[in-house]
């Protein structure tokens, strides 16, 4: 059973909250996770009452949940556990007015979890602070993006920096607390097999690729102003990085996991000036249609702007600059309206020294399928059954789901939520490494200013801009998603 606390959401109203915190909270209340005092408050500005949030709430969570996990009587229960307060977080007086609402209780945990833009980051922090409501035991959690460059990203760690301790900031990255994400860890880590090879001289190249169905939906006003670098690849996609290419921490704690992390940020080489041209491809959706259904272009989708030339796909080849990674490419792609939603990880490794059975060996590879279904599984030749030696590739395919059956898949925000009411940031991220991985990004994001190109159009429902092909075809390889 965890900690008693109180989880204070800003931002109560918005889509992250509805569709993916309070039906984790949901989950983690049904599993009795949840210790029995804990209390969520929602905040936002709209006048409404205690019922009427309830009520959207339930529609929410109804709509979000599996059919089978949603149980009236278990919502009632959690129902109880909820409020909402309405109030300005910019109006000092009602962070007073919230204050008379929590009470004072010694040693209570008490968690603002910031499900809100990032420019009201600081001065939320700072009325916190003014009316006695940050001391020593409340946590303060930040959604990503934190900032859009690194500039604004540490001044918001400072800023958040002068009123809670670096230990009591949790950055969240929900790719982190995504199953198969951990399991990377445990795959690497716990078992003695794949060290020796996980280097380079072994493997050829890594693929890190998250291909979303989506468009941007009702986000077009933020997504336009962020793209798919700042929205997916400054966070999500780094962070993966980090977790395959990171030597073992010596403990699986907060701050060595962290510093193995900001190790491989720092050792990313900056792509410079017209570098951006050959190692990076921007790419913006045209009509098109994903399955069966038709859907319009980017520059149609509400609140982007009709001539917007932001980019909602992006391929960039990364290098390490470390002793076990030299030489070998990172790709990176990730991209919205695409053919379908596929996220992977794979390890492409070098082909055989002597081919001993002709020139149709395929190289291995091992695949780390975060989504949609979870799984592992590893590509070899085999020799396919009957007279000759003709080879054909097969593979070992470890499919999570099934293995661990019976056990129902944790959604990334419970896991998440669970870690911050008990003190656990190891699955979140330090300032420096937020820092880190806006100092590579901002270079080619300024490269990208200074040679200028528009974005290669693609059509909708489709995997991306030919350049994308050609970044890897140019080296003789391909993408295998
Ligand atoms: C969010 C991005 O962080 O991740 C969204 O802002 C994106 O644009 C989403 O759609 C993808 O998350 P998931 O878990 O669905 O892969």
């Amino acid at each position: 059973m965890s900690v008693s606390c109180d989880m204070l959401v800003f931002g109560g109203t918005g889509d992250l909250t509805l569709h993916k915190l309070i039906p984790a909270l949901y989950h983690l209340h049904r599993e009795e996770r949840l210790h029995p005092d804990v209390r969520i408050i929602a905040l936002a500005r709209r006048e409404l009452d205690r019922e009427a949030y309830l009520a959207t709430a339930e529609h929410h969570c109804k709509a979000q949940v599996a059919h089978s996990d949603f149980r009236p009587e278990i919502w009632q229960s959690f129902a109880k556990r909820l409020d909402y307060f309405s109030m300005d977080a910019s109006q000092r007086d009602d962070f007073v007015r919230l204050a008379h609402y929590l009470g004072y209780a010694e040693g209570r945990v008490r968690v603002y979890y910031l499900a809100t833009a990032p420019n009201l980051f600081e001065m939320i922090a700072l009325n916190l602070e003014a009316t006695g409501l940050a001391g020593q035991q409340t946590r303060i959690v930040l959604e990503k993006p934190i900032g859009h460059s690194l500039e604004s990203a540490l001044d918001i760690n400072l800023k958040i920096g002068r009123v809670f301790a670096e230990s009591r900031i949790y950055r969240i990255d929900h790719y982190l607390g995504k199953e198969t994400v951990q399991n990377l860890m445990a795959l690497r880590f716990a078992n003695a097999l794949f060290e020796p090879i996980w280097r380079a001289g072994h493997v050829d190249h890594v693929q890190i690729t998250v291909a979303e169905t989506l468009g941007v939906e009702s986000r077009g006003g933020y997504y336009d102003k962020a793209g798919a670098m700042r929205d997916m690849l400054q966070n999500h996609l780094l962070q993966l990085l980090c977790l395959v290419a990171m030597e073992a921490p010596v403990h699986f704690d907060a701050d060595s996991v962290h510093n193995e992390k900001v190790k491989v940020l720092k050792s990313l080489k900056p792509i410079v000036g017209q570098e951006v041209l050959d190692k990076t491809v921007r790419g913006q959706y045209i009509g098109g249609a994903v399955g069966e259904q038709g859907v319009p272009a980017y520059r149609f989708e509400p609140n982007v702007d009709s001539d917007s030339d932001t980019e909602t796909f992006v391929a960039v080849q990364a290098e390490l600059d470390s002793w076990r990674w030299a030489g070998v490419p990172f790709y990176l792609c990730t991209g919205k309206r695409m053919a379908r939603k596929c996220s992977e990880i794979v390890i492409s490794f070098r082909q055989v020294p002597h081919m001993l059975f002709g020139s149709n060996s395929q190289v291995n590879r091992l695949v780390i399928r975060l989504q949609p279904e979870e799984g592992v599984s590893l590509q070899l030749m085999a020799k396919s059954p009957g007279k000759g030696m003709v080879l054909e590739p097969v593979e070992l395919d470890l499919n999570l789901a099934n293995v661990f059956q019976q056990r129902r898949r944790w959604d990334a925000y419970e896991r998440l939520l669970l870690d911050v009411i008990e003190g656990d940031s190891t699955l979140f991220m330090r300032h420096d490494e937020v820092e880190a991985a806006w100092r590579w990004v901002d270079l080619i994001l300024a490269g990208w200013q200074s040679y200028y190109r528009k974005p290669s159009l693609y059509p909708a429902g489709t995997n991306g801009p030919e350049q994308a092909r050609q970044l890897l075809a140019g080296e003789g390889r391909r993408w295998t998603v």
